[in-house]
């Protein structure tokens, strides 16, 4: 059996703990479920990914800018945080290359 290549490395905090996470492109369909799976957060993604509770919320330093807004998201976050640039929905953000080596705050 051939083993896994991990090629996303990113860095997750949480409570004031720091997660070294290592994944690989396709495990995870978004953040919310790496996040969910490895640090079996309480109360976080309650609304099972549509972008409308806003409890998967995340601060990530160095993502591109112009990474996309996926469906409900920038409606929620105008709602619950407005005004605030660097939060994001965890899962409306892919698990890919992008994350590689960046750090994502659980706020
Ligand atoms: S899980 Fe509800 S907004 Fe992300």
């Amino acid at each position: 059996m051939a083993q896994a290549v991990w090629k996303i490395s990113l860095t997750i905090l949480y409570s004031s703990e720091e997660y070294k996470i290592q994944t690989y492109a396709g495990e995870y369909r978004d953040l919310k479920c790496l996040i969910q799976d490895r640090l079996f957060t309480d109360d976080f993604g309650q609304c099972g990914g549509m972008g409308r509770c806003g409890t998967c919320i995340v601060r990530i330093g160095g993502l591109k800018e112009n990474s996309a807004f996926l469906r409900n998201e920038e409606t929620t976050l105008h709602r619950i945080a407005p005004g605030i640039d660097d939060i994001r929905l965890a899962c409306q953000i892919p698990v890919d290359d992008e994350l590689s080596n960046l750090t994502i705050t659980i706020i």
